[in-house]
């Protein structure tokens, strides 16, 4: 039998997804062959515990350091504009009056020449009235691009040919416009002319570019500087965008007016928090799933929990034979075991096809589509990837926790939700950190009805934030339940 090397977004991602420090001993690794699955889950538990030290205390990177950042960015938005739409684009769409396509690179550090990659779709109907909501996938180091946009929510998915689009029944650009950054440099199309800045990767400089990204972005689009603002995303991105936010929120009060960024609200999905619960919410997850044996689950939570790092290891070793060759990304999905029976479900119409990340990798590398893109190859040593193997990890807390704190004490509206089919940051993880943060219930748990009259989730308000789950929804909620991830944005947007 012919297996495939399963997923290598779930691979890339799971060895990433929870948490950062991952990247640093997975350096071997990621150069050599290929990961699978469990061989990356394995490895991430134990570099997770391994590397305790990479525990930095988040502070929201000042202003003064960087005048040489906030320059214009060069480009023009007509020059980013992709006028006759991307190769293979289904034809009701060819005429660019549908919506409008934008792909460059804004420049975010002058010296060392760091340029962040971005792609733009503008709101189906009247972009003029609808909000700007930035996209960020997680790793840390996977593309928004080939995850967010062309995987999950944005106008169009891949079809099995690696050549072709179909357009997105539920994507998120019917209801806002919708910003995908490739971030940080060294990350899908995104580059630096000083190549050991991709050594130097880790969440401060990935805020801080990020930062820059948008004063600069908005100067070439200056008509959405006064349109309201939100930060969306998933998995790491669950400290991309609490840092994000915190910098937006501490630069807003600090730089010139000229520089205001109008952030409302950030909304998260399946997004770590906080590594004590988050490990907690984890072993219970996998126990309470049937995945693991109740002795493994005892271990897990006597010897883990409490810094025992030889015997933990060798528990979790232990634990990935028992859990077997699952996509711990949606438990009850199938595998991409053969990329030739993959069109049995048909995407457009809303089905899930395991091998579609495949396609994306050959679509993003045609040369013709990166013409398309305005992706200059010539910078970039390297093919474009799901998930970036040259990024170094520096700096990552610990929790998330203290700016939650802030970014509740600011007014943001914040929405946190969880597809409640995930084993890499699973639901009684999100619940768990919510719990620790101590905040009131105002509307206590209750179901939430989608488009076609099922209950969709669940939904809590606390004082500060909001919490919801996707019924039958993996890590990547808006692939796996498309038309409840649009119906939640929805629901996002308008309590504001
Ligand atoms: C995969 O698909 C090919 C072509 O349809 C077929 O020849 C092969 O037997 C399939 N392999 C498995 C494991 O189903
Ligand atoms: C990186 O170098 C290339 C080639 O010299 C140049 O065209 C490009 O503008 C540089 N990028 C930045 C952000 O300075
Ligand atoms: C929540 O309350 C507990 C008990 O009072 C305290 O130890 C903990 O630090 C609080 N958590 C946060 C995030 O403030």
């Amino acid at each position: 039998m012919e297996k495939k090397q399963p997923h290598l977004f779930s691979a890339k991602l799971l060895k990433l997804a929870f948490f950062t420090v991952v990247v640093v001993s997975f350096r071997g690794l990621s150069h050599g062959h290929p990961l699978d699955q469990a061989g990356a889950l394995k490895a991430l538990w134990k570099a997770k515990r391994r590397n305790n030290a990479v525990d930095n205390e988040w502070v929201a990177p000042s202003l003064c350091a960087d005048r040489h950042r906030t320059s214009a960015g060069g480009g023009k938005k007509e020059d980013d504009l992709i006028a006759g739409g991307l190769p293979g684009q289904p034809a009701s769409f060819a005429s660019s009056n549908k919506f409008k396509q934008y792909a460059g690179y804004v420049s975010v550090d002058e010296v060392n020449g760091r340029s962040l990659f971005y792609y733009f779709a503008e709101a189906v109907h009247l972009p003029s009235s609808k909000p700007l909501v930035l996209w960020l996938n997680g790793g840390p180091g996977c593309s928004s691009l080939g995850a967010g946009a062309m995987l999950e929510l944005g106008p169009f998915g891949v079809n099995s040919n690696g050549k072709t689009l179909y357009p997105r029944r539920h994507s998120w650009n019917k209801v806002a416009n919708m910003l995908f950054l490739e971030s940080p440099a060294g990350v899908g199309f995104s580059y630096s002319n000083t190549t050991s800045d991709y050594q130097k990767s880790g969440d401060k400089r990935t805020a801080e570019d990020a930062y820059t990204f948008l004063t600069n972005w908005f100067k070439r689009y200056p008509e959405y500087k006064s349109r309201d603002f939100y930060i969306t995303g998933e998995s790491y991105a669950g400290y991309y965008i609490p840092e994000l936010a915190d910098t937006i929120v501490k630069r807003n009060k600090e730089a010139d007016p000229s520089l205001l960024i109008r952030l409302k609200g950030i909304m998260i999905g399946n997004g770590i928090m906080n590594r004590e619960t988050d490990d907690r919410g984890f072993f219970d997850y996998l126990w309470t799933h049937a995945l693991i044996s109740d002795e493994t689950h005892q271990r897990l939570l006597e010897y883990c929990m409490n810094s025992q790092i030889k015997k933990c290891d060798y528990l979790l070793d232990g634990a990935s034979k028992e859990i077997g060759g699952i996509d711990h990304y949606n438990i009850y999905a199938p595998l991409c075991l053969n990329a030739s029976l993959s069109s049995r479900n048909p995407r457009g119409s809303g089905g899930y096809d395991p091998c579609e990340t495949d396609y994306v990798h050959s679509y993003l590398n045609l040369p013709q589509v990166q013409k398309a893109l305005h992706a200059y190859r010539t910078n970039l040593p390297y093919p474009w990837q799901l998930c970036s193997a040259i990024i170094v990890w520096n700096d990552s807390p610990s929790t998330m926790f203290p700016i939650y704190r802030r970014l509740i004490a600011s007014g943001l509206q914040i929405l946190l939700y969880s597809g409640d089919v995930d084993a890499v940051v699973p639901v009684s993880s999100t619940r768990y950190s919510i719990d620790a943060l101590n905040l009131t219930v105002v509307k206590p748990w209750s179901p939430w009805t989608d488009a076609g009259g099922e209950v969709g989730g669940y939904l809590v308000a606390y004082n500060g934030l909001n919490f919801a789950t996707v019924r039958g929804a993996g890590h990547q909620v808006p692939m796996f339940q498309p038309s409840r991830a649009l119906s939640l944005f929805k629901m996002f947007l308008a309590a504001h």
